[in-house]
């Protein structure tokens, strides 16, 4: 009897959060996923109108303040600007993990607020900054883009991501267990796994949010090359560290106070010497002289 009375204040405890975890598990999402008109095929236009927006969590932040964009089928656009200006914030706008607190995100002119959030995601390729891998081989990594694939069309889209030649140098080759989020590859490796898994996926409108740790010159320059095919006649949405992404892009925006603060080509935007544009890449290329430097 003493024991069991002894444990009397943990169980109560135990009681306590067993139902905070349901409570948990009982909330509902905002955004739901099977209702609204199905989207079959999709040309690609991706357009953001007078986006205002601040996170639930954190409601006296303003991150966009009559924000606009706008990507014509099969182009690319860059998105640059300081860490914290909102780059991977049109990101998670434009796949829907988030709703603006006023204005539109709309894909071929319909707001996706409209669409079956499951049918929109169906196309669109998303490559994040730090990419997450499932504790699971590398095969079904790269087979997630694409339910029922085939072992060749996941061994081809290895190819295109310049992955194949470092998978079948593993011992254990497609079947390597890669770790918990894929702890067990490095950077490089793990952004072609990601990249091969968007490229079996083939969708129309492409994200990508490069990753912000530089990699070494020799992998830097396959991801590039694997990134460059995957943009290929696609509608690309890049948040772009690197300024050879950035180069290639058909219109580059500068992301600076909730807004777009400029846009333009490369060598457009460049010439204007007080513009913010200038003065992110003249940062950029002092950062890159100390880092040769140093080496
Ligand atoms: N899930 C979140 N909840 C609350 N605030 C967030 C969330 N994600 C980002 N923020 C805030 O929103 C602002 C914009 O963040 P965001 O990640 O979009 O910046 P970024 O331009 O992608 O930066 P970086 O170049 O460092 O990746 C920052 O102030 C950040 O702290
Ligand atoms: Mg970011």
């Amino acid at each position: 009897m003493g024991e069991t009375l002894a444990l009397a204040p943990d169980m109560l405890k135990g009681n306590q959060m067993a139902a905070s975890v349901f409570e948990v598990m009982d909330r509902r999402t905002a955004i739901i996923g099977d209702v609204g008109e199905e989207l079959d095929t999709v040309e690609g236009t991706v357009e953001l109108k007078n986006i205002h927006f601040r996170y639930p969590s954190r409601p006296d932040v303003i991150i966009f303040n009559d924000f606009n964009m706008k990507v014509p089928s099969g182009k690319t656009l860059a998105l640059v600007g300081h860490s914290g200006s909102g780059k991977s914030s049109v990101i998670s706008l434009i796949l829907r993990f988030y709703d603006p607190t006023s204005g539109r995100v709309m894909i071929d002119g319909k707001d996706i607020r409209n669409l079956n959030l499951k049918s929109v995601r169906k196309h669109m390729g998303f490559v994040q900054q730090e990419p997450v891998l499932f504790a699971t081989s590398i095969y079904d990594n790269i087979l997630y883009g694409k339910e029922g694939a085939s072992d060749s069309e996941v061994v081809e889209a290895a190819k295109l991501a310049n992955a194949h030649n470092f998978i079948s140098g593993l011992p254990e080759g497609y079947s390597t267990k890669v770790g918990e989020r894929g702890a067990q590859l490095s950077g490089g490796q793990r952004q072609r796994i990601a990249i091969a898994r968007a490229i079996l996926k083939n969708p129309a409108i492409l994200l990508l949010d490069e990753a912000t740790s530089a990699l070494d010159v020799e992998s830097e320059h396959v991801v590039q090359q694997a990134l460059d095919k995957l943009m290929h006649n696609r509608t690309t949405i890049v948040v772009a560290h690197r300024l050879s992404t950035i180069r290639n892009a058909y219109q580059i925006s500068v992301v600076q106070d909730g807004k777009i603060a400029e846009q333009g080509t490369h060598s457009t935007l460049i010439q204007n010497k007080s513009g913010a544009y200038y003065k992110l890449v003249s940062l950029q290329q002092q950062h890159l002289h100390l880092h040769e430097q140093q080496n």
